[in-house]
């Protein structure tokens, strides 16, 4: 009898629903009832018809489709004591005690706080008669497990994050439909590409497009970069090479911090070059569309893999979060990984970014 909800939150990203199916048939399958809880943690502290039981049908038909069927939402609400008590209570009336969070490093930090806080939440509700002490009893420990949502592949301990490689094939889509065109016009095409502060969709993007030149968060140019794109890109057209194509990361800097953006790489190139320079930010493109096969079975994996931990936890298990790692879908510590992902953006901050790539590892 016991009660599963799955959720997504954050940012959507390509395989949520791919992940979401999977949570909700791994726990049919083993008896337990599967909630949605809609709207991320917003429906969780709204309740009513957010919170909705879910059967094998109603994730029928949803493993192709991008975003998240359950909506995400970002809540304030929920950073208050008080939406986490009707958090609570709206699970506690139906007996849910175990969440899967889908989504980034912020969702997954979010769910572990509210696991430390469940039983002075559940004491608190006994107090003000919201609840009995047999409902207190028979719902005393919230299990919880991640999985991580986000096209960034921005998160420490997972070789990969649902959506990244959707992600990439959008990218190398659009960079190949730009590229023809660049050809027939003998134009340079300066392209953004999303990833907030890492730099893993680029980077990979300028390896597979055959890009010229790639601005990263992680690796600032040096001062005179402007003259070293310059070069380059002569080198490339002397070699024969009809178009040139930039990849600038949205979050691309200058040693100093700076921002470097797609224009101020045109302004170069238009004060630098006589080529006819374009820019094209790909934008939230990225983040939809089908997922890829490898975004649908590494959700299915991950899915699954995360109601069996939740199953299988007892009250002493450390949550965690279903990462992968080599070719396997394995259970790490949830805070381990969320605490790795922080020092990773306070030294991106500090300017420290060869520590950032150390400390971020092989993804
Ligand atoms: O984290 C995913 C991401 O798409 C980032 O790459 C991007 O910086 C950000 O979300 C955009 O956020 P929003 O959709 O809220 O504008």
């Amino acid at each position: 009898d016991k009660g599963l909800a799955v959720f997504t939150s954050g940012g959507d990203s390509q395989g949520m629903n791919a992940a979401v199916r999977a949570c909700v048939r791994m726990a049919i399958y083993l008896g337990c009832k599967a909630y949605f809880i809609r709207e991320g943690y917003q429906g969780m502290v709204d309740g009513g018809d957010n919170i909705q039981e879910a059967n094998w049908a109603s994730v029928s038909s949803i493993i192709h489709r991008g975003g998240t069927i359950i909506g995400s939402a970002r809540c304030a609400d929920f950073r208050e004591r008080a939406g986490r008590l009707k958090a609570a209570n709206n699970l506690v009336q139906k007996g849910i005690t175990n969440l899967v969070v889908i989504g980034g490093d912020g969702s997954l930090t979010g769910a572990n706080l509210f696991r430390q806080e469940w039983s002075s939440l559940l004491d608190e509700l006994v107090k003000n008669g919201t609840i009995t002490a047999a409902q207190q009893e028979k719902n005393s420990v919230l299990h919880i497990v991640g999985l991580v949502g986000s096209i960034d592949n921005d998160f420490c301990g997972t070789d990969m994050t649902i959506g990244t490689d959707s992600a990439l094939h959008r990218i190398i889509e659009a960079i190949d439909a730009i590229s023809s065109t660049a050809y027939s016009h003998q134009r340079t095409f300066i392209m953004e590409v999303m990833g907030r502060h890492c730099g893993y969709l680029p980077v990979v993007a300028g390896i597979i497009s055959e890009a010229d030149y790639v601005f990263l968060p992680e690796y600032p140019p040096p001062h005179d970069w402007p003259a070293k794109l310059v070069l380059k890109l002569e080198q490339e057209r002397s070699a024969g090479q009809r178009l040139n194509i930039v990849i600038v990361a949205e979050g691309a800097m200058d040693r100093e911090g700076n921002p470097i953006t797609a224009e101020d790489v045109k302004k170069v190139i238009d004060e630098r070059l006589k080529h006819d320079a374009r820019i094209t930010v790909l934008g939230h493109v990225q983040r939809g569309g089908n997922p890829s096969a490898f975004d649908r079975i590494l959700a299915c994996r991950m899915g699954a893999e995360a109601t069996l931990a939740l199953m299988e936890a007892t009250k002493d298990s450390v949550p965690v979060v279903i990462s992968l790692d080599g070719n396997q879908a394995v259970r790490v510590p949830l805070m381990e990984c969320v605490e790795r992902t922080q020092a990773v953006a306070l030294a991106m901050k500090e300017r420290r970014w060869a520590d950032a790539v150390k400390l971020r590892g092989r993804s």
